[in-house]
């Protein structure tokens, strides 16, 4: 057995994490009160240039607050924000070298397509044959060219979502924030906008901040995910450093799925304690014969999952969560299942992480 403790994973995360440059996002020491409320406190967060994060949390953690601070949307009470290396704490929103993607798109209904998108640069007082050139090239880059006569109401979701990127992306900003940009698309639609967010993103070189509640899109896309709760950044990292050494059982089961057991983990088992012992689904092996290790279990649910099935299995000290594809068990079968890493988290702190 190797046992890593959480000094470990403290070094871990700050060799996975880029060096701040000149360029890109800094905020530090931000505060904001609303209605009498600390919503977001002493928040920190580094993006290095060319980054995607996300900011993921769940429902009112503070998210839109803190991307319309970055915007210039929102006043923070106190606190600095630097873009490109410039601070812009105290710039209105059109004087930010950021473009801002809303929720619901905000595309105007009566305009065509390459109207929605030449909109800033007409205010900007742009020349007539700059503006056609980079709408038409920011078109043709979200492959909306075709359309570029449509009016909003002629296009498809998932096209109305890339207009209002294309739009955002025209003002060739330092920094593009991005607002739950994928919630009114169906699920399929959903993946494939994020992919082409993602690769126009890295084409582009383009430092990007998307807010989130959706962990499966934050994980697929971000270079980083900045993970919150009430207010706080809890943790930051790479996706699969927060997969593999999330800190605090919140982490732990916001980002993947976790078996959350009250009790201690000892050699592959749980006895009664006051820890929390957290198991990855995928992390319990199951097997008709007894291996080194398991405990008896019985199998107590099968739920299939596509590609692979879910299983309930009932031992003595808890009921484990299992991820297995082959073979498949029956309901009610007989066999062992063993914990092959296990986390430790005392007063929600990650402890210790053992692996077999
Ligand atoms: N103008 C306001 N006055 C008072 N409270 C506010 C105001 N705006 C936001 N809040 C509160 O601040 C908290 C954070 O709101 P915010 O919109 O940032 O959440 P969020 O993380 O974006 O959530 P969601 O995922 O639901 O969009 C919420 O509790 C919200 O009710
Ligand atoms: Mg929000």
């Amino acid at each position: 057995m190797r046992v890593s403790t959480s000094h470990d994973t403290v070094q871990r995360t700050e060799a996975a994490a880029v060096q701040p440059s000149a360029g890109g996002l800094q905020i530090s020491g931000l505060n904001k009160m609303l209605g009498g409320r600390s919503i977001i406190d002493d928040l920190n967060l580094t993006v290095g240039e060319g980054e995607l994060v996300s900011l993921l949390g769940p429902s009112g953690c503070g998210k839109t607050t803190t991307l319309r601070m970055i915007a210039g949307f929102l006043a923070p009470d106190s606190g600095t924000i630097r873009v490109a290396g410039r601070d812009v704490t105290h710039l209105g929103a059109e004087r930010r070298p950021s473009a801002m993607v809303f929720q619901n798109y905000a595309l105007w209904p009566h305009m065509t397509v390459f109207k929605n998108v030449a909109f800033p640069l007409k205010l900007r007082k742009l020349p007539k044959a700059e503006i056609t050139q980079r709408v038409e090239s920011v078109l043709d880059l979200v492959n909306l060219l075709h359309h570029r006569d449509s009016r909003p109401g002629q296009i498809s979701g998932g096209e109305q979502q890339r207009v209002a990127l294309a739009r955002a992306l025209v003002q060739e900003p330092d920094l593009l924030l991005l607002d739950e940009p994928l919630s009114n698309l169906d699920a399929k639609l959903r993946v494939k906008v994020r992919e082409d967010i993602r690769e126009i993103q890295q084409r582009l070189g383009i430092t990007t901040v998307i807010v989130t509640h959706d962990q499966d899109e934050a994980m697929s896309i971000s270079d980083r995910i900045a993970v919150m709760n009430a207010g706080k950044i809890e943790q930051y990292s790479t996706p699969e450093d927060l997969y593999e050494h999330p800190k605090t059982t919140f982490v732990a089961t916001f980002i993947g799925t976790m078996n959350r057991i009250e009790g201690n983990y000892r050699d592959g088992a749980i006895e009664p304690g006051d820890e929390i012992t957290g198991v990855r689904p995928e992390d319990v092996h199951f097997s008709v014969q007894r291996v080194a290790g398991a405990l008896p279990a019985t199998v107590e649910r099968v739920i299939p999952r596509g590609h692979f099935y879910e299983l309930y299995l009932k031992r003595q000290d808890a009921t484990l969560r299992a991820y297995v594809t082959g073979e498949i068990p029956a309901v009610g079968a007989e066999g062992f299942a063993r914990i092959d890493k296990a986390m430790t988290f005392v007063d929600g702190v990650l402890q210790q992480a053992a692996v077999r």
